[in-house]
């Protein structure tokens, strides 16, 4: 049944989230060229953002420009006119040192800017002027805040939770720079998921209906702007038992990925500008190299975009440049034949990552149920030649790809967050870069170094590992690497970058050792407890000795006592229930396997998580549980098992992150331009405001309505100042700050202010009137009722005494003689002059009224018949008079306003109803409390 509605839902809104209670959370799909924005918030599926200009994608460009910023096309503007002012293609630049093969390409590409080393992580800063710097993460920080504004301005409420794709060859450093950008961006990542299983999951969410326990095999082919891979991932159901009963579940996996650092349609776009710069040297036309010219190259990149787009349905087209260098223009016929030439070695390399994703996964084309192309740089006809030849089928083209990635990771972002339901996709992705720990070791006197894989090809993850180390009896370090990459191109190992991670010291393992002796002791050596989160992040979660100690039922109590807790479930209780189990990945030496000892670990349950308060205490005290286990067989002698932490230090060794003194000098960086573009804002929407007073007040001047109320002097004044105000505009004041405009507002609303009100005054007076007018009416035909309810009209209904038909009568009287003197007054000065019957003077009459007629017809509504012959009051009846009196109030009390306010009014005076009753006669004396309550207000 669930199922189903969420079948129904995903077929009706095309996704099958359910909004539970949440803030709208966001994906950014940040690729090199341009970002694009999902969004799941309250009452709205996923849906794509639009940005400022209504578009589904954003250029992820910024530029700066005598101190303003701009973002997207405005950006790609400026980068055409002042090229080195504007940056794009950010994303690969993260976490590199000056010297990598993908920042020497990039200022290859791009010769314009100045790229420098940031001497203290060894990356690279932009240097944008003298003394301002811009590190990658700081730019992307940039495009992430950006994107943040137009989601916020998309569903109306700050956020602050994400999800972000990230290329999935990003390795740790890489990783943990994006998740830095984000944090400098103001925004939570929930996490970050590699594109390609962005792609998929969202593949396999619209097809949630075509999977069984059959497993299919799909491939997604990715040529973008700067990379390309492929994927190969498994679609089936499976079974899992969670909440005590079986359920299916839709899972996909990645299985195997190719990939491509370079190739993508940026390569092919600056093979097109190069190859347009060329032939216009060629030409002649100026003795001027366009080559060494940066805003004719921008111009040329641009054509050559859009060039390459129009060759892709075209077999020609003509290029065309105005004013190209030194004003001479450019026309040239390029055809798609010259295009695939100049590319040729580029077309070459589209089937590689194909045949490496297959390798991986150990399949052959034949078993793919289908192949799906993705990107822009799939849409080139040699591409898609090339990979039909490969494939050896047709390809799935028909599908929206563009948008794939963003509603894959917003549809995570929605199942992450806690405000919404989603249906349960299972997603593993597969690790590309198998990660190994490496360690030395003395064996009969040598030292030998050993070799573990942690994380191996393909493993599924996110995953927690440990590894053992059962022969170290002091301190010691350990590396964790990359492990041989046998899978990968040279260029693309070079690419990665530093292939040592980290360098993890142990303190204090010969004292733990030493604390933990004894016949009834047995070591199981050291654990190191490592992770890969779901964003692909490595951890070292923590490092401990683990013990056996074997205890008699007798000593039980003692044990508990004892410095160690029981190992119990405290360490899978560090991870949720999302996870895998952990799998120990055991430093076997290969004299001694110790398989069976471990096996315990591997059938914990894993269990909620738990948080460092309530873990010290668990540590102090152990689990009731623990011991209610082992009471159950005293009879046998007990194996508890304990453990005892041990300090590990842990040294990065590829780029680290910003530390915090770096962090909190970008943070201060981007505040500062935030401020400048808030300053900016509130200074064009001061003028804006101030231009549109004076326009208005000048048209205003020629209106009957104004003329009539104001002098003729007054009327000069005013088109005085607006006529000083405005030249003042369009000379000094063209370039004021907000402060001077809104200053100058402030004076000519003074100016204007008491005409204004007149103004109102005069418009809105007949209709005030006609309100007073009306309430007195009806006041009056209240009254005529009320003065049959008195004890000398009416002795079985006497609800009103007669000082209260007096009082009323009295306040009828004097409003009507108010309202009549007032009127006439009115008429009788100039309508320039001081209004003297004002809007506010007839409402607060008519409030008083009100408060009058409103005070009877309550005291009708709760009014109960004396019960003479019964002198005791039956609780009972009080519902039946209720509805009685009910009725009554209907009947007369129609006049009343303020129909919504009655409930509010009940429930405060009910208990004063029984009083009235408990005493009738003492209702003389409430009433007149009650008339001094109400006339003196
Ligand atoms: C699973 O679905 C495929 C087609 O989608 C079908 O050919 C196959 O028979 C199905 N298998 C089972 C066990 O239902
Ligand atoms: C990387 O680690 C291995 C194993 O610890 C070591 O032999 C090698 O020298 C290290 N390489 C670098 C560049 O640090
Ligand atoms: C950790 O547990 C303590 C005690 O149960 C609780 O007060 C605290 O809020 C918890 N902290 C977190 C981060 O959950
Ligand atoms: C942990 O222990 C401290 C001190 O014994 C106590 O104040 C605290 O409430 C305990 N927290 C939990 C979660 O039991
Ligand atoms: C102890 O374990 C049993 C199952 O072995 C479980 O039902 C029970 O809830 C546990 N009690 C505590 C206090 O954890
Ligand atoms: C008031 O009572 C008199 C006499 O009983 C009757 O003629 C008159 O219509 C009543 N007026 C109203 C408004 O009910």
């Amino acid at each position: 049944m669930h199922l189903l509605s969420f079948i129904l839902l995903a077929v009706v809104s095309l996704v099958s989230v359910t909004y539970v209670n949440g803030l709208a959370v966001m994906s950014v799909d940040l690729g090199s060229e341009s970002m694009k924005i999902g969004i799941v918030s309250p009452g709205v599926p996923m849906e794509i953002v639009l940005n400022k200009e209504s578009k589904r994608k954003t250029p992820a460009v910024v530029s700066f420009r005598d101190n303003v910023r701009t973002f997207g096309e405005d950006a790609q503007t400026i980068g055409i006119r002042f090229p080195k002012n504007s940056y794009s293609y950010l994303i690969d630049l993260l976490a590199k040192e000056i010297n990598h093969p993908v920042v020497k390409l990039y200022q290859s590409r791009f010769p314009y800017y100045k790229i420098v080393e940031d001497t203290q992580r060894g990356t690279i800063l932009f240097q944008h002027d003298e003394d301002t710097f811009y590190s990658p993460e700081e730019l992307i920080a940039q495009l992430l805040s950006r994107a943040k504004e137009f989601a916020e301005h998309s569903a109306q409420q700050p956020i602050k939770e994400c999800v972000l794709t990230v290329p999935g060859y990003f390795n740790q450093a890489e990783r943990k720079a994006l998740l830095q950008a984000a944090q400098l961006a103001n925004l939570k990542v929930l996490q970050l998921i590699n594109d390609y299983t962005a792609v998929a999951l969202n593949y396999g969410i619209f097809r949630i209906k075509d999977f069984n326990e059959t497993t299919q095999y799909v491939m997604f082919y990715d040529m973008g702007a700067s990379s390309t891979s492929a994927t190969i991932v498994s679609y089936q159901t499976i079974k899992t038992k969670e909440r005590g009963y079986l359920e299916t579940h839709p899972q996909l996996s990645i299985i195997g990925v190719g990939y491509d650092r370079t190739l993508g349609g940026l390569e092919i776009q600056l093979r097109l500008r190069d190859y347009l710069a060329k032939k216009f040297n060629e030409m002649k036309k100026t003795s001027n190299d366009v080559f060494k010219n940066p805003r004719a190259m921008a111009k040329l990149f641009k054509e050559a975009g859009r060039l390459k787009n129009v060759l892709s349905a075209n077999t020609d087209h003509f290029a065309q440049i105005e004013g190209l260098l030194d004003d001479i223009d450019f026309k040239l016929r390029v055809t798609r034949e010259e295009l695939e030439e100049i590319c040729q070695d580029l077309f070459d390399r589209v089937g590689a990552p194909v045949e490496q994703a297959l390798k991986m996964a150990g399949l052959s084309t034949e078993v793919l149920n289908q192949v799906v192309l993705f990107g822009a740089g799939t849409r080139v006809p040699k591409v898609q030649e090339k990979l039909q030849k490969i494939a050896g089928q047709e390809l799935a083209k028909n599908i929206n790809t563009d948008e794939a990635a963003t509603m894959g990771a917003v549809y995570k972002a929605a199942d992450l967050s806690t405000g919404f339901q989603v249906k349960k996709f299972i997603t593993k992705d597969g690790v590309i870069f198998p990660i190994q720990v490496i360690f030395e070791r003395e064996s009969e006197g040598a030292i030998k170094q050993v070799k573990r894989i942690l994380f191996g090809l393909m493993n599924p993850y996110p995953q927690k590992k440990i590894i053992t180390f059962n022969k170290h009896t002091h301190d010691f370090t350990f590396n964790v690497n990359y492990a041989e990459f046998d899978h990968l191109p040279q260029n693309e190992i070079l690419n990665l970058g530093a292939l040592n991670l980290t360098v993890i010291s142990l303190e204090g393992v010969a004292d733990a050792i030493n604390k933990n002796k004894g016949d009834n002791i047995e070591s199981k050596g050291i654990k190191a407890h490592f992770s890969l989160d779901e964003s692909g992040v490595l951890k070292l979660i923590n490092v401990e000795l683990v013990v056996e100690k074997t205890v008699p039922p007798e000593a039980e109590k003692e044990e508990e006592e004892g410095p160690f807790s029981k190992l119990g479930s405290t360490i899978s209780k560090l991870f949720t229930g999302e996870t895998e189990p952990e799998k120990p990945v055991h430093e076997t030496p290969e004299e001694k396997p110790e398989e069976a000892a471990e096996a315990p670990e591997e059938k914990e349950p894993v269990e909620k998580p738990v948080n460092e308060t309530t873990k010290k205490n668990e540590t102090a005290t152990p689990p009731k549980n623990a011991t209610e286990k082992e009471s159950a067989k005293d009879a046998k002698p007990k194996v508890v098992t304990l453990k005892e932490p041990i300090k590990a230090a842990e040294k990065i060794l590829y780029i680290d992150k910003l530390n915090k003194k770096q962090l909190d000098e970008s943070y201060k960086k981007l505040e500062k331009l935030t401020t400048i573009d808030r300053e900016l804002n509130r200074r064009a929407t001061a003028l804006n405001n101030l231009e549109s007073f004076v326009i208005d007040a000048q048209n205003k001047l020629y209106e009957d309505e104004f003329t009539q109320a104001a002098t003729e002097e007054e009327i000069e004044k005013i088109r005085t100042a607006c006529s000083t105000i405005s030249d003042w505009l369009y000379e000094d004041g063209s370039d004021a700050d907000a402060d001077t405009y809104e200053s100058k507002l402030n004076d000519l609303r003074l100016l204007t202010r008491d005409l204004y009100g007149r103004v109102f005054e005069h418009r809105e007076r007949p209709e005030a009137l006609n309100a007073l007018r009306s309430m007195l009416n009806g006041s009056n035909h209240f009254l005529e009722s009320a003065k049959n309810l008195t004890k000398s009209t009416n002795p079985e209904k006497d609800i009103f005494t007669d000082v209260e038909i007096e009082m009323l009568q009295k306040v009828i009287n004097e409003t009507q003689d108010w309202m009549d003197k007032m009127v006439e007054d009115q008429e009788k000065i100039k309508k320039s002059e001081p209004v003297k019957l004002t809007v506010k003077l007839i409402s607060e009459k008519m409030a008083m009224l009100d408060r009058e007629v409103k005070y009877l017809v309550n005291k009708l509504k709760i009014w109960k018949p004396k019960k003479t012959e019964k002198p005791k009051e039956d609780k009972n009846k009080t519902t039946d008079t209720g509805k009685e009196e009910q009725k009554a109030s209907e009947g007369s009390g129609e006049k009343a306003e303020g129909e919504d306010k009655e409930k509010v009014e009940e429930t405060v005076e009910n208990p004063e109803v029984e009083t009235e009753d408990d005493d009738d006669d003492d209702s003389v004396k409430t009433d007149d409390t009650s008339d001094d309550s109400h006339t003196e207000l």
